[in-house]
């Protein structure tokens, strides 16, 4: 897309926008006390991004990373309105460029698992499986 940007840093707006997007995917709730949870979990991320598309917010990403030897992808989502014309991929190709010499890991839901495959985060069941647990 070519008014597709991608900048890092972020907004209060930015914040607003990210907790309506986690409300609707059900990641938390929305006003002001899902836009402080967002803040917090930005300001502590090793790395963030926002795509914006002639200058609108269209999704964001963010990792956490040691920057040595490990980074994990914890979130890539991306408004409704604006998926499947390539923003999730810049967002995740922008997180692989930003740490080339670690290993990077995410959990893919149904949508993510192509835009991930297609830049080379891969599944690889043979290999290892995610093991999770929910927050308490
Ligand atoms: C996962 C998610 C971030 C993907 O974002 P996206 O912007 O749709 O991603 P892309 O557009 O790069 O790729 C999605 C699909 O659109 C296709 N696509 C990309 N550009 C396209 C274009 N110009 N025209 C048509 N299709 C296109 C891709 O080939 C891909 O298809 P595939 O999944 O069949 O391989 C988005 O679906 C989302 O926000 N989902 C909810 C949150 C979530 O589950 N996040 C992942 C776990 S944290």
């Amino acid at each position: 897309m070519d008014d597709l940007t991608i900048r890092h840093g972020f907004t209060s707006g930015d914040c607003t926008k990210i907790a309506a997007l986690w409300a609707q995917l059900g990641w938390g709730e929305d006003g002001a006390e899902g836009k402080k949870r967002v803040e917090r979990a930005l300001k502590a991320s090793a790395w963030m991004a926002i795509a914006e598309v002639a200058g609108e917010f269209t999704g964001y990403a963010r990792a956490l990373s040691d920057g040595v030897v490990v980074t994990y992808l914890a979130e890539v989502a991306v408004i409704p309105a604006y998926r499947r014309r390539g923003v999730g991929g810049a967002l995740i190709r922008s997180c692989l460029d930003a740490f080339p010499h670690t290993s990077v890991y995410a959990d893919a839901s149904p949508d993510a698992i192509g835009p991930n495959t297609r830049h080379g985060l891969l599944p690889r069941p043979s290999h290892m499986t995610a093991c999770a647990r929910g927050p308490r």
